[in-house]
């Protein structure tokens, strides 16, 4: 595990940014697994700009998002697919059609998730995932738990992570309250992690789950297992 302290989240975010402009570099074909949330938004920006200069092509790119939340479609601006087309896709040369978002309106949400994780592996999995992470140490949705659950599965939002949610709503009532996530199989199958955060909190908890003992408590700590893990995190 590699974990590199920033002095801020702008060195952060241009960090991460190279380290997934490097691997669509070294394999224009990449299969990227992307993130939500506001840990990324920076990241993409440098994606953006460094896409707008010439200097980056995702013409042969295919992206998995981690997560969706159940009930919201992806025109509603509170849907994951929003958000990543607002933030990236619509700003760059994916072609649509490659990026994937778990279908939170899915009518059979196990199937989705079998469906989910049978196109992951179809596409040769993914080169490299980028994860934020939640104050209580959930990566994707993976909450704390008394196992690690593998596959992508439907979960039921933690309080602590709904009220941390509530930011982007204009009320906590409207945050959904269940979401579907990749699993922590899915994510360590990557062949590439990047995990990025900033804050105090964040700095709190990257240490309890790289120095603390592996356990689904914290379900960040399972990424100590991975052969090839990149932490990038600032507390400010
Ligand atoms: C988002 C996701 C979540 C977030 C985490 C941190 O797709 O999977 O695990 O990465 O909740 O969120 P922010 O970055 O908003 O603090």
């Amino acid at each position: 595990m590699r974990v590199i302290k920033a002095a801020n989240y702008e060195e952060v975010s241009r960090r991460a940014a190279m380290l997934i402009a490097a691997q669509v570099l070294i394999k224009p074909n990449a299969v990227l697994g992307l993130a939500t949330g506001s840990s990324p938004i920076g990241t993409y920006q440098n994606l953006v700009a460094w896409h707008r200069a010439g200097d980056l092509d995702f013409s042969g790119v295919t992206s998995v998002n981690l997560d969706e939340y159940v009930g919201l479609d992806g025109t509603n601006d509170q849907s994951y697919r929003y958000f990543m087309n607002e933030h990236l896709f619509s700003h760059i040369n994916i072609p649509m059609e490659r990026t994937h978002v778990p279908n939170g309106l899915a009518a059979d949400i196990a199937a989705e998730g079998a469906a989910y994780d049978a196109m992951i592996a179809a596409l040769g999995g993914i080169d490299l995932q980028l994860l934020g992470i939640g104050n209580n140490g959930h990566v994707g949705f993976n909450e704390p738990a008394d196992v690690f659950t593998e596959e992508t599965h439907l979960v039921d939002l933690k309080e602590d992570t709904i009220e941390a949610n509530a930011r982007f709503f204009a009320s906590r009532d409207e945050v959904p309250k269940r979401a579907l996530t990749m699993g922590l199989g899915g994510i360590m199958r990557a062949k590439k992690i990047l995990l990025i955060a900033n804050g105090e909190a964040k700095a709190r908890i990257i240490d309890k789950a790289v120095n603390g003992p592996v356990t689904p408590q914290i379900p960040a700590s399972i990424l100590q297992l991975h052969p090839d893990c990149t932490i990038i995190y600032s507390e400010c």
